[in-house]
């Protein structure tokens, strides 16, 4: 029976929905048909264009079909031109294709697209305010300062005592992982390589060390690992706000996981230091630069729980880091040859000592293999914000538009590189030196650049040439491995290695 009562009880409003959803329809098709057209504006400026859109997704249904988002994006580049107009739910977008148009967005007009997108998630996920976030806050005075205090920790300059301390802990790290590796075992690398991360980090910005085997220990990484994953992740939430609910369980457990971190940095990290530091003194590391000028009470003021969420951001970089260094070393997996170059590039100039980061200059391959695997994985570029109205390549944008600026495509594009979808990293070597094209953009660039790009390369140059020189790596069931690309995040339980020694 109930087949027939069904329809019998839902024609009539049935029949009233559909033609009110065809009106919408229609009257959407109009209003887009309208839109698409360029209009030009008095100050010259021209509306971008925008492909139809469908009521309440907008155009999100389009971004659906494709291993990212980031490849529809190239797709409507090609077929609507270098800015592209985008409805994602209720949230005004662009997309920004092209080497041109996406340095235009960072760095000359970076002070007009210098804000990030207020997510609800992002909100949710630092304790409801994301201007606690250095990565998801929008600029102030605030973040100048807190980018200004980092970079002495996160760029640290060759020769100096900051460098050569730096160093250290990247070889002490890199034999530590490799004590812990049975040659020809299966080896679960991810767990290993976070927490020797995590100890770098710890060490370097906080003067704090802790066994691999430290349970507390171990559940920091872990979490800061889980929360890095769902950073990480794109909702259709963040443009259709109806749909939280969904993921209030899941946003529960991170914010758990936030306040268990909390805890571990207070209590373990930061002991006493806070109450004991003086203030006439001279910070000894990054923790201490930013207890100074709390307690020093300087312009702009820092409340404690600010420089807490920014020590947090900072020492949770190790997670992204660990993830990259085992995506790197599933791709040479697949290597073979890429291995051999960078084990006779090592044996040629390095020898039998051990290699250290003071030797990235003279291997200039294995430096390149880095950077060969940044650009594969072409992670995205953190959407910004339009703070004003402003425009791109002539295009006028409005104030609170989010911008994506498509660097999937500089990384992958068949126009810019030869063979884009091999992992060559001859391509980033003239002449014998490192060589960095224009395009290759993994890091954003401007004032909301990435304030990490130098450890990670420093920290990831380390442990693999300590690596390779030493081992071979081989995919567990010889099998080749296919690596996740689009973020740099991986799941728990991922990719195992076989190591042999050389
Ligand atoms: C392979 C690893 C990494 C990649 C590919 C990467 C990439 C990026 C990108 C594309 C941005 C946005 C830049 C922009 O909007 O112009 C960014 C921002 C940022 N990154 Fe990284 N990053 C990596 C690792 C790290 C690490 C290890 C740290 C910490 C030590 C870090 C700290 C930051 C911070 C603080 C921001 C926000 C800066 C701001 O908004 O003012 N990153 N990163």
């Amino acid at each position: 029976m109930l087949p027939i009562i069904v329809p019998s009880i839902l024609t009539f409003p049935l029949a009233v929905l559909l033609v009110a959803l065809a009106l919408t329809c229609y009257v959407i098709h109009l209003q887009n048909k309208r839109k698409s057209k360029e209009e030009i504006y008095e100050d010259g400026l021209r509306t971008a264009p925008a492909p139809m859109r469908v009521p309440v997704l907008g155009h999100l249904h389009l971004l659906g079909g494709y291993e990212v988002p980031y490849q529809a994006f190239s797709y409507l580049g090609k077929k609507y031109g270098s800015v592209v107009n985008l409805q994602l739910g209720n949230v005004k977008c662009v997309v920004v294709n092209g080497q041109k148009n996406i340095r235009e967005a960072l760095v000359t007009k970076g002070h007009h697209f210098d804000a990030r997108p207020n997510f609800r998630r992002y909100q949710e996920l630092f304790s409801g305010n994301k201007e606690n976030s250095l990565a998801f806050c929008d600029w102030s005075d605030m973040q100048k300062t807190r980018r200004d205090m980092l970079k002495v920790h996160t760029f640290p300059r060759a020769f100096t005592s900051n460098f050569s301390s730096l160093k250290g802990l990247i070889s002490a790290g890199t034999r530590s992982i490799m004590s812990e590796i049975q040659p020809c075992e299966t080896t679960d690398l991810k767990p290993l390589i976070l927490k020797t991360c995590a100890n770098v980090f710890l060490n370097h910005f906080c003067s704090r060390n802790f066994p691999m085997e430290d349970e507390m220990f171990t559940e920091m990484v872990e979490n800061f690992d889980e929360i890095f994953y769902e950073v990480n992740q794109g909702y259709a939430a963040d443009f259709l706000p109806f749909l939280l609910p969904l993921h209030r369980k899941n946003l529960e457990r991170m914010s758990g996981l936030t306040h268990r971190i909390r805890r571990f940095i207070e209590e373990e990290v930061i002991g006493g230091r806070f109450e004991d530091f003086d203030v006439e003194g001279e910070p000894d590391d990054y923790v201490e630069s930013l207890i100074k000028h709390v307690k020093s009470g300087e312009s702009p003021q820092l409340p404690w729980e600010t420089a807490l969420f920014a020590l947090e951001d900072i020492i949770g970089g190790h997670s992204a880091v660990g993830n990259f260094l085992v995506k790197l070393f599933a791709f040479l997996a697949n290597e073979p040859e890429v291995q051999r170059r960078i084990q006779k590039e090592i044996d040629e100039v390095v020898g039998d000592r051990e290699v250290t980061i003071a030797d990235r200059s003279s291997l200039p391959y294995t430096e390149a293999t880095i950077f060969e695997a940044i650009r594969l994985i072409a992670s995205p570029i953190v959407p910004r914000v339009a703070n004003q109205k402003s425009s791109i390549d002539g295009y006028r944008i409005e104030k609170n538009t989010v911008l994506f600026l498509n660097n999937y495509d500089l990384s992958m594009s068949e126009k810019l590189w030869d063979r884009p979808t091999e992992f060559l990293p001859e391509r980033f070597v003239h002449s014998g030196r490192l060589v960095k094209p224009d395009h290759f953009l993994p890091f954003g660039g401007g004032r909301r650049g990435c304030m990490g790009y130098k450890i990670v390369q420093l920290v990831s140059f380390g442990i693999l040439g300590g690596f390779l020189q030493n081992y071979t790596v081989l995919p567990v069931n010889g099998d080749p491995y296919k690596v996740p690309i689009g973020s740099l995040a991986l799941a728990k339980d991922t990719f195992k290695f076989k190591f042999v020694r050389r």
